[in-house]
């Protein structure tokens, strides 16, 4: 089965055609072809503008798609996200979507964006060079999943500009969100936070790269590192809160004032951080001990921060050390279409009859 997914749940404007065989023990894939476009236009505003997206959407769908086409046969499905993200910007996936329905005449199948970034783990990420960083593994062009591969139940952390969530991925199609933000996303913070020491958007990486500096400055040397409140870290709840992190890194630079120096701007970044990483983890490991799962997921666009991924890990090897981690290679950490593809495939294979005659675009849609 060929299956082309098309995601413009935010700024990033992607295709992916996938080809999924089925064999007696679970399934060979094989990404025929996967391009994500990102939209830069946004980063002279300092974030993403819905009508800006839609109309770069808009623009971009029918050139990539030619790309991916090109020597191509049409597919047997369409797979496209339906939520959640902007709306507008779903829209634009949507309508091109069941437009090329119509054209080959073949099903279009709504995918939820969320469980997109769950099933990214999928595709593994060979080390072809040790002595190369993470960031520069190449995700694998064909692999395959085995049935009972992935021990379930177990615990996705989604980290993303517009999600933090714990979900209890009971198996592949089967999700129960266990707890969320009740304010900013983290990926929202980070993003914030570097806003407030004018650095450019999207400002995860900016953050990241900071905090990585200061940690390679002697003691000596440092200047020291401003404490940040860990909100709702002990809360009996599985939920998360980042929005006073947020303001307790603003009111810190506010009163630093002018005399505010890069060295401070590495320190806050660094706290900053360190701050996110733990409640994270925290919770985390929580949701694990009290699910009795088996395996860790994480996914999103934070995902591709390494502080994150080394606390997760070593609470792992220190507590579960028989749990399963899996992330995401860094190419798959923010948007993409492949992982719309493969959540598309499962959802097809469950239920290989069901029409989706009204696809809509929802906002906030639920897993
Ligand atoms: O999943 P994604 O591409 O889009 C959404 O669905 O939101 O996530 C984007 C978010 C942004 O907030 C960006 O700042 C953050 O992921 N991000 C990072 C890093 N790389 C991207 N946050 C922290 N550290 C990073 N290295
Ligand atoms: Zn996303």
């Amino acid at each position: 089965m060929r299956i082309l997914a098309i995601e413009t749940s935010c700024d990033e404007t992607a295709i992916c055609l996938l080809e999924a065989t089925q064999t007696p023990t679970g399934v060979d894939f094989c990404v025929i072809k996967n391009i994500t476009h990102t939209q830069l236009e946004h980063v002279a505003y300092g974030g993403v503008f819905p009508a800006l997206a839609k109309r770069e959407h808009q623009k971009n769908l029918p050139l990539i798609l030619e790309t991916i086409m090109q020597d191509q046969q049409p597919p047997d499905y369409i797979c496209v996200t339906n939520g959640p993200g902007l709306e507008p910007a779903l829209w634009c996936g949507i309508v091109f979507a069941k437009e090329l329905g119509v054209r080959w005449n073949i099903p279009v199948v709504p995918v939820n964006h969320m469980e997109g970034h769950i099933l990214s783990v999928l595709v593994p990420f060979p080390t072809p060079n040790q002595s190369l960083p993470p960031h520069l593994h190449q995700p694998a062009q064909t692999f395959s999943y085995e049935r009972h591969m992935v021990s379930f139940p177990a615990i996705a952390l989604l980290i993303s500009g517009g999600h933090t969530e714990l979900v209890l991925v009971n198996e592949i199609g089967n999700y129960e969100i266990i707890g969320k933000t009740k304010d900013d996303a983290v990926g929202e913070a980070f993003d914030k936070v570097a806003r407030m020491m004018q650095l450019p958007y999207p400002g995860g990486p900016e953050i990241a790269r900071l905090a990585t500096a200061y940690g390679k400055i002697p003691d000596t040397d440092r200047i020291v590192q401003p404490l940040f409140p860990r909100p709702m870290m002990h809360s009996k709840d599985f939920d998360f809160s980042f929005s006073g992190l947020k303001t307790a890194v603003l009111y810190y630079i506010q009163s630093l004032g002018d005399t505010m120096t890069d060295d401070h701007k590495q320190a806050i970044a660094a706290a900053f951080q360190e701050a996110a990483t733990e409640v994270l983890v925290y919770k985390t490991k929580k949701a694990i001990d009290y699910f009795g799962a088996q395996t860790l997921i994480v996914g999103g666009g934070v995902a591709a921060n390494t502080a994150i991924i080394s606390g997760l890990t070593e609470m792992l090897t220190k507590d579960f050390p028989d749990a399963s981690f899996y992330a995401p290679a860094r190419e798959l950490t923010g948007d993409n279409a492949l992982m719309i593809a493969l959540a598309g495939y499962f959802k097809i294979q469950k239920n290989p009859d069901t029409e989706y005659p009204d696809i809509v675009a929802v906002g906030n849609l639920e897993l």
